[in-house]
């Protein structure tokens, strides 16, 4: 037996037994996709931004303070509350013929009423930043009224449009603090410029947490779209406009109250060709039932119809530290969403989540830096 083989036969050997495996790797998929196994170490070479063994971990930084979207001291003789303008997650859009300016698509909640209030008082928001994509981000315009939720943005090369996905249903807000309940469905605007005007938003179907995906590419410039939602399941279509058929749903478990539970996905194809997701990973709950500190997942496929993986671990936790030296133990952090390089390599750059304190009930939207590519990337832009 060739010595290389050899040494490959004895890493599965002790992947079976559970041994000695921290670092070992026999595949790429042992190293979450997010990387290549070396066949020559055995060993995991991650891509910028992935760390740890397995590249299942984010590689995040620092981050700034009153940086991202946090509008949670604003008030306003018409607010009906303490909690500020709200907000809950966001997506980082690089203007297209401005490069310096970004664009920050958030989940708002005004009238200081706070997350609670997200139902009925969640808008569509669009700030602005010019000094580089983690903000601090300055409100600029509402895209969509109450009630519309979940935003998720994507510039789709078919249409020369951005797409954006949502829930909602079009409805007039009560004059105190209160909250619904509503069955979620989800529905497409489309614009040409990201400052509107947006068509009216279109119901496409039953459920929560769009993360469409186009399948353009300049190989094969399709207009079909996958469209992922809460649970992992996985929709295609034709094109934006049109009817999204189930192409997957996950083999696990994913009730609420599963090891496997989770929430908020955000789809992506990275530059091999594999898909991603990271979502809200709701382990804590389901063990303890608190809503911390494990709540980034990871699941991974190199086909959208095939074996996906889900490593039952955190990519990142509720901990954040910031460039000041603090720390900030968050209550809840979820809506995980990537903002990329926008280069072929697609590589991580910022991490932007919907956050909340301990003893608060005001949230705010957070951008916090992935390692290497971003400082690379602020010192050639000069931020
Ligand atoms: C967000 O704003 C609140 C005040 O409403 C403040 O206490 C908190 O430190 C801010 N967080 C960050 C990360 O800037
Ligand atoms: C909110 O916090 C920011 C950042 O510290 C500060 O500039 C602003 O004045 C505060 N606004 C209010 C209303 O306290
Ligand atoms: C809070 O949101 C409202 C829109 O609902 C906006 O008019 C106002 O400028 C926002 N305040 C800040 C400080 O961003
Ligand atoms: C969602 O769609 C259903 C019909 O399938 C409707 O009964 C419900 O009111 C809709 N909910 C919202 C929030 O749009
Ligand atoms: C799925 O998980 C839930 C919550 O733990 C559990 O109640 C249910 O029995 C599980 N279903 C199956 C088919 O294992
Ligand atoms: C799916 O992938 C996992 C590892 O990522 C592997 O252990 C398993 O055998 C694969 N299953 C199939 C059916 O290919
Ligand atoms: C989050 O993870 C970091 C790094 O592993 C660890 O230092 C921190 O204590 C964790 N936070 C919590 C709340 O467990
Ligand atoms: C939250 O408030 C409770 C008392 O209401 C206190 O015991 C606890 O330490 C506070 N937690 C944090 C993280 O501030």
């Amino acid at each position: 037996m060739h010595v290389l083989a050899l040494l490959r036969a004895l890493l599965v050997l002790f992947a079976c037994i559970g041994i000695a495996t921290a670092q070992g790797c026999v595949a790429d998929e042992d190293c979450s996709l997010n990387g290549i196994c070396q066949s020559s170490s055995g060993r995991c070479k991650c891509d910028l931004g992935w760390k740890s063994d397995d590249c299942g971990v984010l590689d995040l930084l620092p981050a700034a303070r009153w940086s991202g979207y946090n509008y949670t001291n604003f008030t306003s003789p018409d607010f009906y509350g303490t909690k500020g303008n709200s907000s809950w997650g966001g997506n980082i859009i690089q203007d297209r013929q401005d490069k310096d300016l970004f664009h920050l698509i958030i989940d708002q909640f005004p009238r200081g009423c706070g997350l609670s209030g997200w139902r009925p008082f969640s808008t569509v928001v669009r700030a602005e930043s010019r000094t580089g994509p983690a903000g601090p981000y300055h409100y600029a315009q509402e895209l969509l009224g109450t009630f519309r939720h979940n935003a998720k943005v994507i510039w789709n090369p078919a249409d020369e449009k951005y797409l954006l996905y949502t829930i909602g249903i079009e409805t007039e807000t009560p004059d105190t603090c209160k909250s619904y309940k509503w069955a979620n469905n989800v529905s497409v605007s489309s614009a040409p410029d990201i400052r509107g005007p947006w068509s009216p938003s279109e119901r496409l179907l039953d459920g929560t947490n769009p993360t469409p995906w186009p399948l353009w590419s300049e190989d094969n410039p399709t207009s079909e779209i996958v469209l992922g939602v809460e649970d992992n399941f996985l929709y295609q279509a034709d094109s934006f406009g049109g009817s999204y058929e189930l192409i997957k749903s996950m083999p696990w478990n994913t009730s609420d109250y599963s090891d496997h539970w989770t929430e908020d996905p955000f789809l992506w194809r990275d530059k091999r060709g594999n898909w991603h997701i990271l979502c809200h990973w709701m382990i804590d709950i389901a063990e303890r039932n608190e809503k911390y500190p494990r709540v980034g997942g990871h699941l991974f496929s190199r086909s959208l119809t095939g074996n996906w993986t889900f490593k039952l671990q955190a990519v990142y936790n509720t901990t954040v530290l910031f460039t000041d030296g603090g720390r900030t133990d968050y209550y809840r952090r979820e809506r995980p969403r990537l903002y990329f390089s926008d280069d072929a390599n697609l590589t991580p750059l910022y991490l932007i989540n919907g956050v909340q304190e301990f003893n608060s009930s005001a949230s705010y939207t957070l951008i916090q830096p992935i390692r290497n590519g971003v400082k690379l990337r602020e010192r050639e832009r000069g931020f």
